[in-house]
């Protein structure tokens, strides 16, 4: 019995959990987050590429594929392998870049040229919304 009630809270929780952040975050804020945080490596217009890669069309694009810009290995095989980004997968990927590659490519030795880490969870939140708005 008690089984029974534990299965099916964990099954309400695992709902709202899946039906929980890609939608919930605040673009304005994410705009000043980008610009504080994401905008000295990462241009938004198309084809400009600084340290990182243009953002410009991210979403729904394959991870590792701007034209003339130069990355890690691991990026172009997740790529390969059917890595293309989403809200949710920026969301995560944000949290610690190098970390995310090595789960994606199932490599323990995967390499991430993106240092930066945004660790609050909102803000990785916000900046993916608005991230979106811009694509
Ligand atoms: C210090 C520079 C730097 C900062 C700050 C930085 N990035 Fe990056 N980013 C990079 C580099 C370099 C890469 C490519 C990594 C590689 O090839 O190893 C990258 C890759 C990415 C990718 C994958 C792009 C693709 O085409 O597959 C996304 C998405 C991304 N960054 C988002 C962000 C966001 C959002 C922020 C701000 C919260 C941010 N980055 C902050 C340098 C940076």
């Amino acid at each position: 019995m008690i089984k029974a009630i534990s299965f099916a809270l964990s099954g309400v929780v695992a709902l709202l959990v899946a039906a929980g952040p890609a939608t919930a975050g605040d673009a304005a804020n994410g705009e000043s987050i980008y610009k504080k945080r994401c905008k000295a490596c990462h241009a938004i217009a198309p084809g400009k590429n600084r340290v990182g890669p243009s953002l410009f069309g991210v979403l729904d694009r394959q991870a590792g594929t701007v034209p003339k810009f130069k990355y890690s290995k691991s990026y172009i095989e997740a790529g390969e392998a059917g890595l293309t980004w989403d809200e949710e997968k920026i969301i995560e990927y944000l949290a610690n870049p190098k970390k995310y590659m090595r789960k994606v490519t199932g490599n323990k030795k995967a390499k991430s040229k993106m240092v930066f880490k945004l660790k609050k969870e909102a803000e990785r939140q916000d900046v993916t919304a608005y991230i979106v708005t811009i694509n």
